[in-house]
């Protein structure tokens, strides 16, 4: 495909992305999480290699093998992807945060697996921190790309987040739609960025839109330097 034979235009930047499911802890054997696959932000990872960026890839726990070129850091829960985040946030370039991270934990984890018998029938949640928002209000020069994955009203929701994290772009994407939810191969998306910037891409491979995304956000970011 042609994609592998484009230009490398991320020379000499540093792009971390954010990848997979978070697991949030109830006790030693069980967990909170979500049916992210890791599919998009592995995408993302292995196109910035090939495009030529130092590509930091922070990842929840997934099934998928490095791609080649890519540094990858593995940790399990919100508060683990944060500290990960931060360690390399500073020097980044671009910081594309595709991770499925958990809205909510449990309040306390136990040291030993609940028993039914002794087990209530809830447990207490409590929010884990919103990594996007938070280097919303920290970012410097880093351009912050997020990914909504929504099931209705994609629109409203994605510009929503836009506004609320302050990111500089969101790409979203209607799950609920064939061929573009967690484990698929293949995506549709639309990112919305500032100044109700609005650019739908059609239905393709994750690897193959990986590279088209980049390419856009590299000429809106660099319009003079090309
Ligand atoms: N995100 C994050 N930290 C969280 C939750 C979300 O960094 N604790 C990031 C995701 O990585 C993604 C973006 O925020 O880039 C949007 O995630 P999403 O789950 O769609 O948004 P939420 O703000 O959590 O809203 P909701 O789940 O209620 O739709
Ligand atoms: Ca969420």
């Amino acid at each position: 495909e042609t994609y592998f034979r484009r230009e490398l235009k991320l020379t000499g930047k540093k792009v971390v992305v954010t990848a997979g499911p978070t697991r949030e802890r109830i006790d030693p054997v069980r967990f909170l999480t979500n049916f992210s696959s890791g599919k998009m932000g592995y995408a993302m990872a292995s196109a910035a290699a090939e495009m030529g960026a130092e590509a930091i890839l922070i990842s929840g726990p997934v099934s998928l093998s490095v791609p080649s070129g890519v540094t990858r850091i593995q940790v399990e829960s919100a508060a683990e992807m944060l500290e990960a985040v931060e360690a390399h946030f500073a020097t980044a370039d671009y910081v594309v945060k595709t991770a499925a991270v958990a809205d909510y934990r449990p309040k306390k984890i136990a040291d030993q697996k609940i028993k039914k018998q002794q087990g209530e029938s809830s447990i207490v949640l409590e929010r884990t921190i919103d990594i996007l928002n938070q280097l919303g209000q920290q970012k410097t020069h880093q351009v912050l790309i997020g990914f909504a994955a929504e099931t209705n009203n994609v629109s409203k929701y994605a510009k929503d987040k836009l506004e609320r994290k302050n990111a500089d772009y969101i790409i979203a994407n209607d799950v609920s739609e064939a061929q573009a939810g967690f484990e698929s191969d293949t995506n549709r998306v639309v990112v919305y960025g500032k100044n109700d910037f609005e650019q739908a891409f059609d239905m393709m491979p994750k690897q193959q839109l990986a590279h088209q995304l980049f390419e856009m956000i590299i000429e809106k970011e660099t319009p003079y330097d090309r």
